[in-house]
C-alpha cells in the first residue's frame, strides 16, 4: 500500500447547477444548490484514500462555521488529519457553477490555504516519511516548493498537478517526478514539462497519455454518462499516486477509471469511487 502526503487545499465548494451558464451581464434561473467539501488537495487525499492508499493531509481550514464540515469529510474518508491546522479567518471556498452538460465554471478564493506560507517540523516528518508527495498550485507556491525540495531530499516522489495554471518557478520542475496535466495545461506549459521525468496528460473523455521512460502510449479512458466534471481530473490524479508503485501503465487505467467514475455523480468529494468500484468497472472494460 502506498503511502502519500498531500500538501494542499481544502475548499468548501458552493455549487449551483443551471440548465446553461449566464453570459456576462445576463442573469439565468438555477435548478438546485449545494455545499460539498471540495479543494483539490482535499479531493486528491480522498481519492488516493479510497483508492486503496494511506493517505496524510497537510493543509489549513479557517475558524468559520465550514471548518468541522472540511475537517470531517477527511476524518470520514480515512485521510489523516493530524497536520491540518486551524488559522484565523476564513476557510477557503469555490463558487462552482455546472451546467447541463456537466461542464463547470469555478472561482476559488484561497482564504487559509492562502495562508499555509510554512511547512513545521512535524509537516517535513510526514512528507519525509511518505512514498509519494502530491501537491496542487492553490496553496503559495514558495509551501509547494519547499515540500518539494524537502520530499526530493528524502527520497519520497514528488507528484505535481500543476492547477489552477500560473507562472511557476523553473527550479520548481526540477523537484518534480510526475506531474499530471490536462490538455489545456500541457500546451500552456511546453518545454517547462522537459525536465519532469514521468508527465501524464489527461484527456477529459479520451482517457490519458503517458511520456517518460516506459515509452510513450495513451490509455483510452472508459465512457460514462457524465453528470459532473467538477473534482474529476483530481480524482483521477489521486488514483494515478496511489497505484504508481505498479507501473505507469496499471496506474493509468486505475486513474482513467477512477476520473470517468467521478462525472457520474455532483459535487467534487462526493463523487470519489472508492477502490471496489474501480475495479468492477476496469472488470468489465477488459
Ligand atoms: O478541482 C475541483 C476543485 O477545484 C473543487 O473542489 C474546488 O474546490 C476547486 O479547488
Amino acid at each position: 500500500m502506498a503511502r502519500i502526503a498531500v500538501v494542499g487545499s481544502i475548499n468548501l465548494d458552493l455549487v449551483t447547477t443551471t440548465a446553461r451558464r449566464p453570459e456576462p451581464g445576463e442573469t439565468v434561473l438555477g435548478s438546485g444548490f449545494e455545499t460539498v467539501p471540495g479543494g483539490k488537495g482535499s479531493n486528491q487525499a480522498i481519492a488516493a484514500r479510497r483508492a486503496g492508499a494511506e493517505v496524510d493531509f497537510v493543509g489549513a481550514v479557517g475558524d468559520d462555521l465550514f471548518a468541522a464540515e472540511l475537517r470531517t469529510a477527511l476524518d470520514d474518508a480515512g485521510v489523516g488529519t493530524a497536520r491540518l491546522r486551524t488559522v484565523a479567518g476564513p476557510s477557503g471556498v469555490a463558487t462552482i457553477v455546472v451546467d447541463a452538460s456537466g461542464e463547470n465554471t469555478i472561482i476559488v478564493v484561497g482564504g487559509a490555504n492562502a495562508r499555509m506560507t510554512e511547512l513545521s517540523q512535524p509537516d517535513l516528518a510526514t512528507i519525509a516519511a511518505a512514498d509519494l508527495l502530491l501537491c496542487q498550485l492553490e496553496i503559495p507556491i514558495q509551501t509547494v516548493l519547499a515540500a518539494a525540495h524537502h520530499a526530493r531530499a528524502h527520497g519520497t516522489t514528488v507528484v505535481l498537478n500543476p492547477s489552477p495554471a500560473q507562472d511557476l518557478p523553473p527550479e520548481l520542475w526540477h523537484a518534480v517526478d510526475i506531474a499530471v496535466v490536462n490538455e489545456g495545461e500541457a500546451r500552456r506549459l511546453g518545454s517547462a514539462l522537459d525536465p519532469v521525468p514521468h508527465v501524464v496528460t489527461t484527456r477529459g473523455g479520451a482517457g490519458a497519455r503517458y511520456r517518460g521512460p516506459e515509452g510513450e502510449f495513451d490509455d483510452p479512458g472508459v465512457t460514462v454518462e457524465v453528470v459532473d466534471t467538477t473534482g474529476a481530473g483530481d480524482t483521477f490524479t489521486g488514483a494515478l499516486a496511489a497505484h504508481w508503485h505498479e507501473g505507469p501503465r496499471a496506474a493509468l487505467a486505475w486513474a482513467c477509471a477512477a476520473g470517468a467514475l467521478a462525472t457520474t455523480k455532483l459535487g467534487a468529494s462526493a463523487s470519489i469511487p472508492d477502490a471496489e468500484e474501480i475495479e468492477r468497472l476496469l472488470a468489465q472494460r477488459n
